[in-house]
């Protein structure tokens, strides 16, 4: 769970960077998981800026969650290598098979869906990230394993 003293001291020891938002987010997703809503207000007073300054940064960039995930997080490579190798197919398997869209979190907190943007493993497209590791070659067979890992 994340607790405000805790974002307290993170927003504290980032924010004399030149443009802390950015390392503050990170930071703070890194700690729990994703950006909690009272701690927008926090980094706005600490900065200087506008709540809604805060909220579009975090709105912007998708890699922010905005809730907390689930327990299994798999990211499916959604860029171009992917795509031409039939990401785009195989994402909506894993959504139909997993039942939740991408950016979703089951209603369990089992298993969080999420696109992600080149992994840098373009020679195995379709790739993708689950629990942090990177898988490639995906096809529907390795995303029934990972759908069944998930709700293990
Ligand atoms: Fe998917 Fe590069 S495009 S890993």
């Amino acid at each position: 769970p994340w607790s405000a003293d805790r974002a307290a001291q993170i927003i504290a020891s980032h924010r004399d960077m030149a443009g802390a938002t950015m390392p503050i987010l990170h930071a703070i997703q890194e700690a729990f998981g994703f950006v909690p809503e009272p701690v927008v207000p926090m980094i706005a007073e600490s900065l200087n800026l506008s709540r809604a300054e805060v909220h579009g940064v975090v709105t912007f960039y998708h890699d922010f969650r905005r809730e907390p995930p689930g327990r299994h997080v798999i990211k499916l490579c959604a860029a171009e290598a992917c795509q031409a190798m039939g990401a785009t197919a195989l994402a909506a398997y894993a959504e139909q098979k997993l039942g939740i869209e991408m950016g979703e979190t089951s209603p369990d907190g089992r298993v969080t869906l999420e696109p992600i943007y080149c992994l840098g493993l373009c020679a195995c497209a379709p790739s993708g990230l689950v629990d942090g590791r990177l898988v490639g070659r995906l096809d529907r067979t390795a995303i029934d394993e990972l759908a069944a890992e998930a709700n293990r």
